[in-house]
């Protein structure tokens, strides 16, 4: 496949989704320096809503997008997977260009979507859907596209990352800070793919792609999220002057193996992520020889979202079509899930930890409510007793090297 298609001097876009992310785009593009694209049609639900755009835009039947051969362009922006995959699939063997900012959809399908591309032609771009404005998919792929990456971490999830800056700077629980984030829009009325680390897996599962080659399936990665931090965890992280952030891994091993994982950890002052703070983002790119690049930005919100989407539609419009340089260098690397991790779990006072596979386990701190243990685990031993891990609200968190 070749690695550009010709340049597109006109883009007609249907789009599909008029929420946080689509509606950022409908505002954003107006004001942006890009010519001669236009917004044909939006395909939305919900027909009682109220819209902020020309009613007569808008449609609430696929088709009139997916059927339109003067439509040239689908943009993305629902939620969920096998509507939204279906949509891009019919949009891609329709012959049009797809955008989307739908990480859950690529994390799932990304193999598929590959082959679509593939028997297309046709391009698919989802900057938007790792980090938000974070310009971070096409760094990835094209500035480090030739260097070895020596490891890939960040902080890819908003509000994970604001009940955390809370927590710590105000001293509140872990409920009173969902409750603000819900406030202040930076959380769900369900918050669990956020807080429980699936949203921070499926962007570093399009990261990884980008920077090792590999596709992996969301349900091979290991997450464990924040839900069951107590405040005496964030004691502990103060006493040491470090922070605990969400963080997802990507680790090489060698022989083109990867360690792959979302979970807590302590975070040191000096290390750039300790300064990422309320609902930002960061990422950060080992690089085997510019060394470290560390990147920050809004993760979220419609404008940050819009300008990722524009950005796509600007690269696309010049023929833009992502490579894949590093899947072709190394698809075939495999997960590893052998490697031993240090870290430091907290327990209600009741769990039966016998049933817990820690090595070299030594108490820390304990108190009437709970207890907290240090020791060595593997990944694998974490995620066969994920659901124990769950059931007994333990907090564990990974012992940054
Ligand atoms: N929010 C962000 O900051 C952000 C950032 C990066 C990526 N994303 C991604 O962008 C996508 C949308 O997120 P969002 O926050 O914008 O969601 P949202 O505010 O809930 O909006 C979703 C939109 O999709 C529409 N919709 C749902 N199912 C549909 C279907 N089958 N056909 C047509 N329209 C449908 C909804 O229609 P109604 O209006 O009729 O309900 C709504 O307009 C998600 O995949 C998300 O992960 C979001």
């Amino acid at each position: 496949m070749p690695d550009s298609t010709p340049s597109i001097p006109q883009l007609n876009i249907g789009l599909f989704g008029l929420g946080t992310a689509g509606t950022g785009l409908v505002e954003v593009l107006p004001q942006s320096g890009l010519q001669n694209v236009a917004v044909k049609r939006i395909c939305v639900k919900n027909p009682t809503k109220p819209r902020p755009v020309n009613r007569e835009k808008i449609t609430f039947e696929p088709s009139e997008i997916l059927d339109d051969p003067h439509i040239n362009v689908v943009v993305e922006t629902i939620n969920g997977v096998d509507e939204a995959f279906h949509i891009v699939q019919t949009a891609l063997r329709r012959g049009k260009h797809v955008v989307t900012a739908n990480k859950k959809m690529v994390a799932h399908r990304f193999s598929e979507l590959l082959d679509l591309q593939a028997e297309t032609g046709k391009t698919l771009l989802y900057e938007s859907a790792a980090c938000g404005a974070i310009p971070i998919v096409r760094t990835l792929e094209e500035h480090f596209g030739a260097e070895p990456l020596d490891g890939l971490s960040g902080i890819f999830n908003g509000t994970s990352n604001y009940i955390l800056t809370r927590m710590l700077r105000e001293n509140l629980d872990f409920d009173t800070a969902l409750a603000q984030a819900q406030a202040n829009g930076f959380a769900e009325l369900d918050p669990s793919s956020d807080i429980d680390g699936d949203d921070a897996k499926y962007k570093l599962i399009l990261l990884t792609a980008h920077s090792y080659g590999h596709i992996a399936h969301p349900e091979a990665v290991f997450n464990l999220g924040i839900r069951h931090i107590r405040s005496e965890d964030l004691n502990y992280a103060r006493e040491q002057q470090k922070t605990i952030k969400l963080l997802p891994i990507c680790r090489p091993l060698p022989e083109h193996r990867l360690a792959l994982y979302v979970l807590p950890a302590f975070v040191e002052q000096q290390d750039v992520l300790y300064g990422v703070q309320e609902e930002f983002n960061g990422v950060k790119v080992q690089a085997r020889y510019s060394g470290q690049q560390f990147f920050k930005g809004r993760g979220a919100g419609g404008h940050p979202t819009g300008s990722a989407l524009l950005a796509d539609l600007a690269a696309l419009q010049q023929g833009y079509r992502y490579p894949y340089r590093k899947h072709r260098l190394n698809g075939l690397s495999r997960l590893d899930e052998s490697l031993l991790l240090d870290v430091y779990c907290s327990f209600p006072t009741h769990a039966d930890v016998a049933r817990f596979p820690l090595r070299q386990a030594e108490k820390v701190w304990q108190n009437s409510r709970a207890f907290a243990l240090k020791g060595q685990i593997t990944l694998q031993d974490l995620q066969s007793a994920q659901v124990w891990i769950r059931e007994n609200e333990v907090m564990v968190v990974s012992e940054a090297k």
